[in-house]
């Protein structure tokens, strides 16, 4: 999306022809995005397609590519900072060949009222950040107030008319704090020092990830879950994996391709487990296709790739597809097409630890497993006890369409391709 801006600056001779970047809507819902990194420098010439800037939403990654050959002339925002959909991402002047201005900085609306603040006190504060309306800082102007010793109370940092307004009453006395100078002449002398050490609270914004997640976690706990557990004899999938593994190079095969796989032969038998449930209409669409979400732990926080098809792949096809998700994910590179379409999750946290755990359905999703570590136990075989390796697994099930019969046969079923997993090789393609 763009905005066509003809601009004269005043302290150019230069006459530069502006296009604005508006930031298109990425998908239904998303209100922002966040900037991951700029891949081009302010006063930089770029061509048309040439990717400028990287960002995500909650849906997945994203590239902003130029519209236009020309010179980038602003970017407004940051690296790490959250963009608001619908408005200015950079300018580029389409006519523009490089000047010999010094390059020009990021503009956010932040910095855009910081460097007000720099002309209007016109003095020594040169960092300080005031975040506030015009209004404000008519009324500290005309008692005469340096803003930037109120403390803010406002949303980021915002200052409020009634933090100054009690100063102004003299409710409370403006902040000291050691203002960078150029000229050491101009500092006043301090009201009074500081002595407290108190530890303060820091607010952190939640990321586009983390936002997803309070959205689909709140949605999903509407859901009336049945949860069951099961204990899995690995043996003899820890030696086939042995064996599988020695024989392949260049592929991370872990146990998850298959779980995966037996999770798809096990639904071949029960449909109603890969489905998802439409409460408006009380349709259950039973899907063709077995796309397996996986629960991933990334540097941006929990994420749910799928991996379609599974219903065809094999046991290699799957690691592959795990291989390259988990490499998307943990550079915050998986795309909507990735995260979308998912038809049953499972979630594996036994990496880190833990036995049993509730998993959380993704509706329109109707099922979720989840593993813990694998762990050995001893078991009578008739008047020994030999070790074993038990996975501890949990499954949740939406209670309105799945009863616990159906749930404790499915499980059944898969138990009994892992603990066995020749049968499993009997059906592959
Ligand atoms: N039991 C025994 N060993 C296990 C195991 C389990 N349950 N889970 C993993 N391992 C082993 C793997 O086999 C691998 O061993 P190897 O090096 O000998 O091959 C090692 O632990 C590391 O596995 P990992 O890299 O985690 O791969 P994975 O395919 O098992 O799991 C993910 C992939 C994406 C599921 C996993 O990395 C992850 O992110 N888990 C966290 C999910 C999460 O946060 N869930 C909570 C949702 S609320």
């Amino acid at each position: 999306m763009l905005v066509r801006l003809a601009r004269c600056f005043h302290k150019s001779p230069l006459c530069m022809k502006l296009e604005t970047f508006i930031i298109p809507q990425p998908g239904e819902g998303i209100a922002e995005v966040e900037i991951i990194r700029w891949l081009v420098k302010p006063n930089e010439k770029v061509k048309e397609f040439d990717i400028l800037c990287e960002a995500r939403s909650d849906k997945g990654f994203i590239e902003y590519k130029s519209p236009f050959a020309g010179v980038l002339k602003e970017l407004m925002y940051k690296s790490s900072e959250m963009a608001q959909i619908g408005s200015p991402l950079f300018k580029i002047d389409v006519d523009g060949e490089l000047s010999s201005e010094p390059t020009a900085e990021i503009k956010t609306p932040e910095s855009q009222i910081e460097s007000e603040h720099e002309e209007s006190s016109g003095q020594y504060v040169k960092k300080a950040k005031v975040l506030t309306t015009p209004c404000i800082r008519g009324l500290a102007k005309k008692h005469k107030l340096d803003l930037t010793k109120v403390t803010p109370t406002g949303k980021d940092g915002r200052i409020l008319k009634e933090d100054v307004l009690k100063i102004i009453e003299g409710v409370q006395q403006p902040e000291i704090s050691v203002p960078v100078v150029d000229d050491p002449k101009h500092i006043s002398p301090p009201l009074m020092s500081k002595t407290t050490s108190t530890p303060e609270d820091k607010i952190v914004k939640l990321t586009p990830v983390q936002r997803g997640m309070v959205k689909s976690m709140t949605q999903a706990l509407k859901i009336p879950h049945l949860t069951y557990s099961e204990d899995v004899h690995m043996d003899e999938i820890i030696a086939l994996r042995s064996q599988l593994k020695a024989n392949i190079k260049d592929i991370k095969l872990t146990f998850m391709p298959f779980f995966i796989k037996a999770l798809s032969l096990a639904m071949l038998d029960f449909p109603i487990i890969n489905s998802v449930f439409n409460e408006n209409t009380l349709e259950c669409i039973y899907k063709a296709s077995h796309n397996v979400s996986i629960a991933m732990d990334s540097p941006f926080g929990l994420i749910v790739p799928n991996i379609k098809d599974v219903q065809s792949k094999s046991i290699f096809e799957i690691a592959k597809d795990m291989n390259r998700l988990q490499d998307l994910g943990s550079k915050g590179k998986l795309t909507d097409n990735d995260l979308k379409n998912g038809t049953i999750a499972l979630s594996n946290i036994g990496s880190i630890g833990g036995t049993y755990v509730a998993p959380v359905i993704m509706p329109p999703q109707v099922f979720i497993g989840a593993f813990g570590a694998t762990r050995p136990r001893l078991e009578k075989r008739g008047s020994e006890y030999v070790e074993k390796q038990i996975l501890a697994t949990s499954w949740s099930a939406d209670h309105r369409i799945i009863d616990g019969a159906t749930t404790a046969r499915f499980v059944a079923r898969w138990k009994a391709l892992i603990e066995n997993p020749s049968i499993m090789l009997l059906h592959l393609k």
